[in-house]
């Protein structure tokens, strides 16, 4: 096979099932997988991203009897509803794979045909306990339940005992194979806690694999033996291969095999991590770099399920909010491996403080003052002072750190590292006060520096984020009067300076406009959590109020509590002395958001000694979910003003 080239970088995602519409789970895997090749784009690498339709089975075949369809006429409807939900977030994959194509079958086939002729695969008689709504024998050590039945673990159905004339695939054969290539290759499963999970999986032994079903009329047929059809694992992890172009497209197949990165959900790891190397070995191909194991979405702290109602469908959200809110929650909110809850409170406060009040912000800000002192345009500026070069080489360090991240998949870091950048980029100009040099004539190309440093780190920012919300970083780009493309950028050469003098910036517009709860309410019939419970009030007097001295504070130095998950220390500007307090906001804050903030403070009350840090004073928050929510203020208050 010709070896493949060294920059093309080939991503997939699972093929998704079409027994049912797509939810937030599957467009998470599909937006991690868009944003990492929207990255690798930039960087100018040979890119090709797959995704599409896992469309055989008996699942399949039982819904569609369900709703009076046959099997490929719910495919197809199905399909639909994918390849629209892909256009809504702006999914760029190159090739929609559906299992039911002949170019996929035929290629399946062949494998199986190849296999067999080698002896991988052979004809016995298969006897065992099967889940039908998982499509799965039970492993042998399920124990048998009181009634002498077995139920499934992964869905809690009863199983049923089948007995079948079956292909098996010698997978005993490749417990040696696999072993030797995990140590080989200790990054093959990731995170690393799944390499583990793997490696004592195959360690405790490897039984043939029974691969064709004589139940289940609704799959691709055993070649010369069409009484048989190929089980659904079998046939879908081979979409990998067809899907760049095995058997009808070698030259497309060969730059891109083998793959560099399979993202999947944790619950099919073994599939990925096991059964498919193993059937590649069989075949002789080259084996993938890495699968990658996602966490999983729950809603409000449970899993998603059809039964419990709890289902997120992202049309939804899309709807109300648009692509980016959304991409941005998902791949902000929880580290790729683990798993994150979906709350609505928990998307409101992301979307608002991150991008209405950060990044919305400062784009605002910079591009109205532009318009107000230059008229929209740019031309003079004087020489570089020691602030914004700190803005600038802040910047050359924000990239280096960023790309490691995307290069690790860790989006959730690279964001957090870009969105400290943008709090410095908004603290920079709180702290040159353009407003007020633009009252002074003289100073008129010192404001020229600042606006202009602030909008070329703005710039810089947006190439940074195009690949998490591509729409928004095309409207900044175009705010910003740039006439190519964004995706045109390169990544790797990316400066702060390559803004040019007197280009003409538009005026701004709201780009992320707040959200409010009852945005969320208006489309699913959810009841607010505060009305949930029935509250019995407890008055005070005006006095019993009064004897809360409540100030602004100034929170000057944050960092966490060491061995702690949930406490931060800070130190607080209160006006008339600098106090430290400890608060639980770790879960929801990091300590870098929190510097510059203006809280609220009780500054009377009686101090505590918390982890050894003697806390004088409180800061007020809501609690949400158990989670910490601070009010800020919406304008400059000084630290020290009294909160009546
Ligand atoms: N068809 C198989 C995959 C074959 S790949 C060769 C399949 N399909 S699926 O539609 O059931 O699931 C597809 C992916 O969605 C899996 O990676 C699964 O982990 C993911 N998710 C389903 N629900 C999820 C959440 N609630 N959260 C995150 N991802 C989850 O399995």
């Amino acid at each position: 096979m010709a070896k493949k080239s060294k920059k093309a970088f080939y991503i997939t995602t699972p093929i998704y099932y079409v027994n049912d519409v797509p939810h937030i789970g599957h467009a998470y895997t599909t937006i991690i997988a868009d944003a990492i090749t929207r990255y690798k784009k930039l960087l100018g690498e040979d890119v090709f991203f797959l995704t599409g339709t896992d469309e055989h089975g008996q699942k399949v075949e039982k819904a569609a009897k369900e709703k009076g369809l046959q099997p490929i006429e719910l495919a197809d409807q199905v399909v639909e509803r994918y390849k629209h939900l892909w256009k809504a977030l702006h999914i760029s994959y190159d090739f929609f794979i559906r299992t039911t194509e002949s170019i996929h079958e035929k290629g399946v086939q062949k494998i199986f045909r190849k296999l067999k002729d080698k002896g991988d695969i052979y004809k016995g008689i298969y006897k065992g306990w099967y889940c039908v709504s998982n499509e799965h024998y039970l492993a042998d050590d399920v124990p048998l339940e009181k009634g002498g039945y077995k139920m499934c673990p992964d869905c809690g159905t009863k199983a049923n005992i089948v007995s079948e004339d079956c292909y098996f695939f010698k997978l005993s054969a490749y417990q040696k194979p696999l072993l030797d290539f995990y140590a080989k290759n200790p990054n093959f499963a990731r995170p690393p806690s799944r390499m583990n999970e793997v490696i004592s999986f195959v360690k405790q032994g490897l039984k043939d694999l029974s691969i064709t079903r004589t139940t289940v009329k609704w799959g691709i047929p055993v070649p010369d033996d069409s009484d048989h059809t190929i089980y659904v694992w079998f046939d879908a992890l081979h979409n990998y291969l067809t899907g760049i172009g095995y058997d009808w497209n070698m030259e497309n197949f060969n730059k891109f095999w083998p793959a560099t990165v399979h993202l999947i959900g944790k619950d099919i790891l073994r599939f990925h991590a096991i059964f498919w190397p193993a059937f590649l070995m069989a075949a002789e191909f080259p084996l993938p770099e890495t699968v990658f194991g996602h966490g999983w979405w729950l809603k409000d702290e449970t899993k998603m399920s059809k039964s419990k109602g709890n289902v997120l469908d992202p049309h939804i959200i899309l709807k109300t909010f648009g692509a980016d809110p959304l991409r941005y929650f998902l791949l902000r909110e929880i580290p790729i491996g683990l798993d994150g809850n979906f709350s609505h409170e928990g998307f409101i406060h992301r979307v608002n403080s991150d991008l209405a009040n950060d990044l919305g912000n400062l784009v605002h800000r910079t591009l109205t003052m532009i318009q107000n002192f230059f008229n929209g345009k740019i031309e003079e500026i004087d020489e570089e002072e020691g602030k914004d070069k700190k803005l600038r080489l802040g910047f050359e360090e924000l990239k280096e750190k960023s790309f490691k991240f995307y290069e690790e998949y860790a989006l959730n870091k690279a964001l957090e590292e870009i969105w400290a950048y943008i709090r410095s980029v908004n603290k920079y100009l709180a702290d040159n006060e353009p407003w007020k040099l633009a009252k002074d004539k003289s100073k008129k190309k010192r404001l020229g520096r600042i606006l202009y440093q602030a909008t070329a780190a703005l710039r810089a920012i947006s190439c940074l984020l195009y690949p998490v919300i591509p729409e928004s970083s095309e409207k900044i780009w175009d705010l910003l009067g740039e006439e190519n493309p964004i995706s045109d950028v390169s990544l790797s050469g990316l400066k702060i300076e390559d803004l040019k003098l007197g280009q003409i910036t538009k005026k701004p517009y709201p780009l992320f406009p707040r959200i409010l709860l009852k945005d969320f309410l208006k489309e699913e019939k959810i009841q607010p959590v505060s009305s949930q419970k029935e509250e019995k009030m407890e008055y005070i007097t005006f006095d019993e109020f009064k004897s809360m001295d409540l100030r602004v504070g100034e929170i000057l130095k944050a960092e966490k509590v060491e061995g702690t998950d949930k406490l931060i220390k800070m130190e607080a500007d209160i006006g008339t002395e600098t106090r430290t307090i400890v608060a639980g906001v770790a879960d929801a804050y990091s300590p870098e958001e929190l510097v510059g903030k203006k809280v609220v403070m009780i500054v009377n009350l009686k101090p505590a000694v918390i982890r050894g840090i003697e806390s004088k004073g409180m800061l007020l928050a809501a609690e949400v979910e158990g989670k910490a929510s601070i009010p800020f203020f919406d304008k400059d208050i000084p630290p020290g003003s009294k909160v009546v």
